[in-house]
C-alpha cells in the first residue's frame, strides 16, 4: 500500500472559502440513506477562483449543483477522499450536493451508524467527512438546520442540534423533523439520532432565570437508571454558573445513551451522545467508580458547551485547547463535589501508570503535536493522555500561578476576546497572561515540548545565617524528533515543616539575586510556589529558626518527576504529619516504590523477600487514624501499580514486579490482619445505598481491606468473603467481594464468576465487569480464559465496550499480557488485524499495547516486535494502526 501521508502543524492555511450556512437534508432508510446538503459557500478573499476542496469519503455522489445549476462532469473532480470543484463561481454562491450512504454497513462507528435498531452520528474529528462532502475542518464554522425524514414506526424520536421548529406526518407512514442550531459550529459538533428511544425529562432554571428542559433518551426499559446522570447534569450545569460563571445558552438540552460508541461521549451542540455505560446507573448494577465517572463525564461534555464549543480550535493540534481545559473543568467539577485531595490523588496516579511511560516512548507528544497520520490517533488510548490529561496539568499550572481569581479573569477574557471563534493554544496562553499582567516567562513551551521533565533538589540549612537553601536541576528527557530541550517553566509548591510536624511560617526567599517577600497583606504565609525557570537554581530562604523538612510539590503543583534528597525517615515524617493531604499520600507512595524497587532486585536475585516493619508500622498508623478521611486511607494503602513501577526499571521486568506486589499485599494482610478485619466490620452498612462522599468513602476502604484479607490462604476468611458477595445489596459491594474471591484459581472462584453471569446476563454494562474482571486476573496462562471467552455468546467483537474489557483488560494484565511464552502478544496481534478490518478506531487502541516493547527483556523484545511486523505487514491495513504500529517499530 501507499505510504500514509504526515501532516503537519507548521504546514496550517487559512481555508480560501467559507461556509456560512448549511441545510441539511437526511432521508433515512433500511437500503440506504440519502443527504441532501445546501451551503452557502464565501471566499475568503473577494475575487478569489482558487479551487474548493471537499473531503469525502464512502460516499456515493448522486449530483452536485451551484446557484441552482447542476454541475457538468468536466466541472468536478471525485476520488477517493475528495470532490473538488476546480473553477468555482467568484463571490457567494450555494452549492448543493446529494450524498447516498449505508450506516447498517458502518460498523468504524465514525460517521452515521446504526446501534441497536438506531440511527446516531459520530463526526469528531473526521467523521463528518462520511455523511456528506464537506470541508472537514473545525475553522468552517457555519449554522445549521436539519430535516429528518424517517419511518414513523421504527424512528419516532427524531433529533439534531438545537431547537425543534416544525415536525408533522408524512406519506407512507413517514414523519419529520426539522431543527435548527443558532449557534455556528464546526461540523465535528453536529449530530443526528433517530430511533425508538424514550426520555426522562427535568428542567433547569439558569442564573438569568430562563428555563431549559432537560432531557436524557434511553430505550424505555433503561429510563430508571438515568437518574444519576441527571442529577450530575444539574450539578454541572449550576457548577459552572457558580465557578465560571457560564449560563447555557439554548432552551434544550438532550442526552442520548448509545451502546456501541468508540470514546465515552461526545459533546455535539445541545445533544451530547453518551456510551451507555457513562450513562446507565442504578445501585444495584454500577459501582461507585461507575456513579464517580459518570458524574466527571456528565460535567466534562457539558462543560465543553463553551470551553470547545462556544470557543473551538483552530486545528486540531490546537485540541488540547478543548480537551486540556474541559478535562481540567471536571475535574474541579468532581474535586468540589466530593474529596480534593482523593480526586487530586487518582487523576495523578492515572498520570503515572499511562502518560509517564508514554512519554518516554516512541509515541511520546508534546500536548500539541507537531504532525501526524491519522487525525483519530490523537484519541487512542495512550496520546490521548498528553493532549488531554497532561492538558489539563498544564492549564491547572495556570490556575497555580495566578490564584483562583486571577485565573477566573483569564478566562472571562477568553470567552470575552474568542467567542464563537476557532482558536489556539496561544489565543488561551494571551488571555491567560493579558488578562493578568502576567509574566510568564516560557511557559508556552509546556505545549511543544515532550517527555516529563527530571526536577533534582537537593536542600541545606545553615543554622547560624537561620537560611534554608533548595537548589534545583532540570532536565526534559529527549524524545523522537526532539533530541535536544530547553528548560521549562515550574512551579513547585512548598512548605516547611518544622520538628513537631507544623508549618513553619515563611516571610523570604531569595531567588538569582532577587529578594522576594512571600507575605501577604503583612501576614506569614505556610505555603508558597517556586517559579523554577532555569537549568539550575537556587531558592533561599530567611528566618528559618529550626532544620525543616520540606514538602515539596504540594498538590502535584506540575506535572514532573520529582528526585529529592529526602531520606527514609523524612518520608515516614511527612507522612505522618504533612498539612497537604496530597503529599502525605506522596511521602507513602514514595517509600512504597522505594521499598518494591528494592524488593524486584532482591526476587531478580532470588534473595527472600523481607517487609520493612518500618512500612507495616506505618501503614498502620494511617489504617487506624480515625481522623482521616476513609477514601484517603483507602488510597494510602494501595500500592503504586505495576506500570509506574516497571516504568521505573532499566528493563522492565513484569514477573518481579508482579511477584513483588503480590508478596507486598500478602505480607501486609498478615501483618495487619486485625485491623484489616476490624475495619471491614466497622464499615459495613446495611443501610440504602447512597451515592456522596462519605458512603463512597467507607465502602472503598472496607473493600480494599477485604482484597488485602483475601490474598491469605485461610478459609475463615474466604467465608468470610463469600458471605460478603452474598449479602451485598449493591454492585460495589458485590463487585470488589466478587473480585476478592476470584483471586485465586479453584472452586470458589469459578462458583462465583458463574453465579454472578447468571444473576447479570440480561444486563451487557455488568456483563462487561465479568468480561473484564477475567480477563485482567493474573492467575497462571490466563490467555486460554479469555480465548475462551472470545467464543462467548454474550461477546461480540463489533462492540467497543466489550472489546475494552476483554481485550483491553487483558493488556492490562501485565504477568500474562508479557507472558514469557510470547503467547500473549500473538493473541493480540491476531485479534488487532481482525479487529482493524471492523472498526481501525478501537484497533488502533489495542495495538497501542505494543507500543512500549523496547523497554522489556530481548525474548520479550523479539515476540513482541514479531507480532507487530505481522500487523505492518497486513494487506489493507488502516491508516489508524499504521500509523501505531511503524511509529512503535521505528
Ligand atoms: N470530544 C470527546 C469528549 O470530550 C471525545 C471524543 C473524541 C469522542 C473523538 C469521540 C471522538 O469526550
Ligand atoms: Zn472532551
Amino acid at each position: 500500500m501507499e505510504a500514509p501521508k504526515e501532516i503537519f502543524l507548521k504546514d496550517y492555511k487559512m481555508p480560501d472559502y467559507y461556509f456560512d450556512t448549511v441545510d441539511l437534508k437526511f432521508s433515512l432508510g433500511e437500503e440506504k440513506t440519502i443527504v441532501s446538503s445546501k451551503i452557502t459557500v464565501v471566499p475568503r478573499v473577494e475575487g478569489s477562483s482558487s479551487p474548493l476542496v471537499l473531503n469525502g469519503s464512502d460516499l456515493k455522489l448522486v449530483s452536485i449543483k451551484v446557484n441552482n445549476k447542476e454541475l457538468k462532469e468536466e466541472d468536478y473532480k471525485v476520488d477517493a477522499r475528495h470532490l473538488t470543484l476546480s473553477s468555482p463561481p467568484s463571490g457567494t454562491f450555494t452549492l448543493e450536493i446529494v450524498t447516498e450512504i449505508y450506516p447498517q454497513k458502518n460498523t468504524s462507528l465514525e460517521g452515521l451508524y446504526k446501534s441497536s435498531g438506531n440511527f446516531c452520528t459520530q463526526c469528531e474529528a473526521e467523521g463528518f467527512r462520511k455523511i456528506t462532502f464537506y470541508q472537514d475542518r473545525p475553522d468552517i464554522m457555519a449554522k445549521y438546520t436539519c430535516y429528518i425524514e424517517a419511518d414513523k414506526s421504527l424512528y419516532p424520536v427524531l433529533l439534531s442540534n438545537g431547537n425543534l421548529i416544525n415536525h408533522g406526518e408524512l406519506e407512507g407512514g413517514k414523519h419529520y423533523a426539522l431543527w435548527e442550531d443558532p449557534f455556528k459550529k464546526p461540523c465535528y459538533l453536529f449530530a443526528l439520532v433517530a430511533g425508538q428511544l424514550e426520555s426522562r425529562d427535568d428542567t433547569f432554571k439558569t442564573c438569568s432565570g430562563r428555563q431549559v428542559a432537560l432531557r436524557i433518551w434511553t430505550p424505555a426499559q433503561d429510563l430508571p437508571k438515568t437518574a444519576h446522570a441527571m442529577y450530575s447534569l444539574k450539578a454541572a450545569m449550576k457548577w459552572d454558573e457558580d465557578v465560571f460563571g457560564l449560563e447555557y445558552d439554548l432552551d434544550l438540552f438532550n442526552i442520548v445513551a448509545v451502546p456501541d460508541f468508540n470514546m465515552g461521549a461526545m459533546e455535539n451542540k445541545s445533544l451530547n451522545l453518551f456510551n451507555s455505560k457513562l450513562v446507565l446507573a442504578s445501585p444495584e448494577t454500577a459501582s461507585d467508580g461507575d456513579y464517580a465517572a459518570i458524574l466527571g463525564v456528565i460535567g466534562h461534555e457539558y462543560f465543553h458547551n463553551w470551553t470547545g464549543n462556544r470557543v473551538t480550535c483552530r486545528d486540531w493540534f490546537q485540541l488540547s485547547l478543548k480537551e486540556g481545559l474541559t478535562v481540567f473543568r471536571d475535574q474541579e467539577f468532581s474535586s468540589d463535589m466530593g474529596s480534593r485531595t482523593v480526586k487530586r490523588i487518582a487523576d495523578v496516579s492515572k498520570l503515572r501508570n499511562y502518560q509517564f511511560p508514554q512519554d518516554s516512548g516512541p509515541m511520546a507528544h508534546p500536548v500539541r503535536p507537531h504532525s501526524y497520520i491519522k487525525m483519530d490517533n490523537f484519541y487512542t488510548g495512550k496520546l490521548l493522555f498528553s493532549i488531554s490529561w497532561n492538558g489539563a496539568e498544564v492549564v491547572r499550572m495556570y490556575k497555580t500561578l495566578l490564584g483562583s481569581q486571577g485565573f477566573r479573569k483569564g478566562m472571562d477574557l477568553y470567552f470575552k476576546r474568542h467567542d464563537g471563534q476557532a482558536v489556539t493554544c496561544e489565543d488561551f496562553f494571551a488571555a491567560m497572561r493579558d488578562a493578568n499582567d502576567a509574566d510568564f516567562a516560557n511557559f508556552l513551551l509546556w505545549y511543544s515540548q515532550a517527555g516529563t521533565p527530571l526536577v533534582k533538589v537537593t536542600s541545606s540549612y545553615n543554622a547560624e545565617a537561620h537560611t534554608y537553601s533548595l537548589k534545583f536541576s532540570q532536565e526534559v528527557p529527549p524524545t523522537p524528533g526532539q533530541p535536544a530541550k530547553e528548560p521549562m517553566f515550574i512551579p513547585v509548591a512548598v512548605g516547611l515543616l518544622d520538628s513537631s510536624g507544623k508549618d513553619m511560617a515563611l516571610s523570604t526567599v531569595h531567588n538569582d539575586g532577587k529578594l522576594l517577600s512571600l507575605a501577604s497583606n503583612n501576614q506569614p504565609v505556610y505555603s508558597t510556589v517556586l517559579r523554577v525557570t532555569k537549568k539550575e537554581e537556587e531558592f533561599v530562604f530567611s528566618d528559618i529558626l529550626e532544620k525543616p523538612i520540606p514538602s515539596l510539590l504540594r498538590g502535584y503543583s506540575a506535572p514532573i518527576r520529582l528526585q529529592s534528597d529526602l531520606s527514609e525517615s523524612d518520608l515516614f515524617f511527612l507522612l505522618a504529619h504533612d498539612s497537604d493531604e496530597f503529599n502525605r499520600w506522596e511521602a507513602g507512595q514514595l517509600l512504597a516504590r522505594n521499598l518494591m524497587l528494592g524488593l524486584v532486585s532482591d526476587f531478580q536475585q532470588n534473595t527472600p523477600l523481607v517487609l520493612n516493619p518500618k512500612f507495616v508500622h506505618g501503614l498502620r498508623s494511617i489504617l487506624c487514624d480515625s481522623s482521616l478521611d476513609k477514601e484517603f486511607i483507602a488510597k494510602a494503602i494501595t500500592m503504586p501499580g505495576e506500570g509506574e513501577i516497571m516504568d521505573m526499571m532499566k528493563v522492565a521486568d513484569p514477573d518481579a514486579v508482579h511477584a513483588v506486589r503480590i508478596f507486598i499485599r500478602k505480607q501486609l494482610a498478615l501483618e495487619l490482619k486485625a485491623e484489616l478485619l476490624s475495619t471491614v466490620e466497622k464499615n459495613r452498612s446495611s443501610e440504602e445505598y447512597v451515592y456522596d462522599h462519605p458512603n463512597m468513602a467507607r465502602r472503598a476502604l472496607k473493600n480494599i481491606s477485604l482484597v488485602y484479607l483475601a490474598s491469605l490462604e485461610d478459609p475463615e476468611i474466604i467465608e468470610l468473603v463469600l458471605q460478603e458477595y452474598k449479602t451485598a445489596t449493591n454492585m460495589t459491594d458485590q463487585f470488589a467481594a466478587l473480585a476478592a474471591i476470584a483471586q485465586k484459581p479453584g472452586k470458589a472462584r469459578d462458583d462465583a464468576l458463574d453465579d454472578f453471569y447468571s444473576k447479570w446476563q440480561h444486563d451487557f454494562l455488568v456483563v462487561n465487569k465479568w468480561f473484564a474482571l477475567q480477563a485482567m486476573s493474573d492467575i497462571p496462562s490466563n490467555v486460554e480464559n479469555v480465548k475462551k471467552l472470545l467464543n462467548h455468546p454474550a461477546f461480540d467483537l463489533r462492540n467497543p465496550n466489550k472489546v475494552y474489557s476483554l481485550i483491553g483488560g487483558f493488556c492490562g494484565s501485565p504477568v500474562n499480557f508479557h507472558a514469557k511464552d510470547g503467547s500473549g502478544y500473538k493473541f493480540l496481534g491476531e485479534i488487532v488485524v481482525q479487529l482493524d478490518k471492523l472498526n481501525p478506531q478501537v484497533a488502533s487502541r489495542m495495538v497501542s499495547a505494543f507500543s512500549r516493547w523496547k523497554r522489556y527483556d530481548e525474548t520479550r523484545q523479539n515476540l513482541a516486535k514479531a507480532q507487530l511486523e505481522m500487523i505492518m505487514s497486513t494487506n489493507g491495513l488502516s491508516e489508524n494502526v499504521f500509523e501505531i504500529a511503524s511509529k512503535s517499530l521505528a
